[in-house]
């Protein structure tokens, strides 16, 4: 699906920015609605569906274990399923290209069915834990007939009879969760899944819409235990996916740091388990006016006021990570534009997403000038509002890594160049054009 030919880019400063944009769907939300599509008897209809590649990588694995997935247009999509359990033991191996989210939730909905399937992706994709998932999954029935080291490519067997289990994840992680929800809809039983720490709650409130019975407690300080009753038969419910606040961050921070920008953006998802990002920006006197609150689709919404605002430097404590785990390196490009010193605590989880986004993020300040340190899982960047910037960003196939770049390279004093914004494509096609409409300066 993706590109092979690298994309360098370069962004400068070119003023303030100005104008509406409308980011595209939510990934997160986009990738469950297909595959909860595809588990439902019936024709479901979704709206807003994020076009990237990361979901159209889902939408074909899908059709290759026996759903029918169409795109009628205007991001209008229509699926049938197959009901749970009924996925067809596909011809060939399953390619996710770089989407872990795809991966992960599809292992689960594979691994309670009686089918064999392979699973790949690209490189980096490939270099990605799965054995978090594998050992839950093992448990229910399901078996790992080839992989090297828990990674892709590997084989999972799933399960002929699967059984419900009680789950305590040890990592944070929504992937995780979702996994072997997925897998426990085809047990017999309640499936238990209960989170030290909450993580976003897009597969429970979908399979409560799809008609499941699933039943969410309170579990200690933060955590949630999340009850599914198995076997469920899913009945077909409209789905309207909102504007993905992981794509708005971008557009956000660029306004806010370009002196004199008043951007609005439009319909953001709001869901509480993914404002951490907002909740820190507010705290360092980010000047963003929440308007037109409204429900979409099972979500609070709102279109985001964002002007250009002098940032401080804060402390983000490491139980805000769930909340923000895919906003950390635009959040430490803001970092780097306020006064003092920023620390991130507690980023474990960043060093296996779409490359070790640790080490990235820290490269990718250094190489523009930027003093920033890593000590164990945190991350501190010294701000001193502004940064020279000047530098070319390796991006390691990382979405978020590049389009952080670039926001950076639109507010330091010299352009930022990144070697491949190829893989912008994953969750946020069109960035590059959007930003251009709010008076961007980007490149090729
Ligand atoms: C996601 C969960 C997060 C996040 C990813 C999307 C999801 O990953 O980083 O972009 O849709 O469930 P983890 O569950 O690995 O933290």
């Amino acid at each position: 699906m993706h590109a092979i030919e690298p994309r360098p880019l370069t962004a400068r400063h070119n003023g303030p920015l100005h104008g509406r944009a409308r980011v595209p769907g939510d990934k997160s939300i986009s990738i469950r609605a297909l595959i909860l599509g595809a588990l439902t008897v019936g024709e479901t209809a979704i709206a807003g569906l994020l076009e990237g590649d990361d979901v159209l990588d889902t939408a074909q694995t899908l059709r290759a274990l026996g759903a029918t997935v169409q795109q009628c247009g205007g991001r209008q999509w229509r699926i049938r399923g197959v009901g749970v359990g009924g996925f067809a033991a596909p011809a060939a191996p399953l390619d996710f290209g770089n989407s872990g989210t795809g991966c992960r939730l599809m292992l689960g909905a594979v691994g309670g069915c009686p089918v064999t399937a392979e699973f790949d992706g690209d490189a980096s994709l490939r270099k990605r834990p799965m054995r978090r998932v594998l050992d839950p999954l093992e448990r229910i029935g399901a078996r790992t007939l080839a992989s090297a080291d828990g990674r892709l490519p590997l084989t999972l067997a799933g399960a002929r009879d699967p059984l419900p289990i009680v789950f305590e994840p040890q990592i944070a992680s929504a992937q995780l969760k979702s996994a072997v929800l997925l897998a426990g809809l085809n047990a017999p039983g309640a499936t238990v899944v209960i989170e030290r720490e909450a993580t976003r709650d897009h597969t429970e409130k979908m399979l409560t819409h799809f008609g499941a019975q699933v039943r969410v407690e309170a579990a200690g300080e933060y955590g949630r235990r999340i009850t599914l009753t198995g076997q469920p038969e899913l009945v077909p419910a409209p789905i309207v996916v909102p504007a993905d606040p992981s794509s708005a961050a971008f557009p956000l921070v660029a306004a806010l740091l370009t002196p004199g920008s008043e951007v609005i953006l439009e319909g953001v998802m709001l869901n509480p388990l993914r404002t951490g990002l907002l909740t820190t920006l507010k705290e360092m006197g980010a000047l963003i006016e929440e308007v037109q609150r409204q429900t979409e689709g099972g979500e609070e919404v709102a279109d985001l006021l964002v002007r250009g605002s002098p940032l401080r430097s804060v402390e983000v404590p490491a139980s805000r990570a769930p909340s923000m785990i895919d906003e950390y390196p635009i959040l430490a490009v803001a970092a780097a534009f306020a006064e003092g010193t920023t620390v991130m605590r507690g980023l474990k989880e960043l060093r296996v997403k779409e490359s070790d986004r640790l080490a990235a993020t820290a490269a990718l300040l250094k190489e523009n000038g930027v003093e920033v340190e890593i000590e164990g899982d945190d991350l501190m960047v010294q701000g001193r509002g502004r940064a020279p910037g000047g530098g070319l960003v390796a991006t390691h196939m990382d979405h978020r890594i590049a389009m952080a770049a670039l926001v950076m390279g639109l507010a330091s004093e010299r352009p930022v160049k990144i070697d491949d914004g190829s893989f912008i494509a994953t969750s946020f096609p069109g960035f590059v054009e959007l930003m251009r409409g709010l008076g961007a300066e980007l490149s090729g």
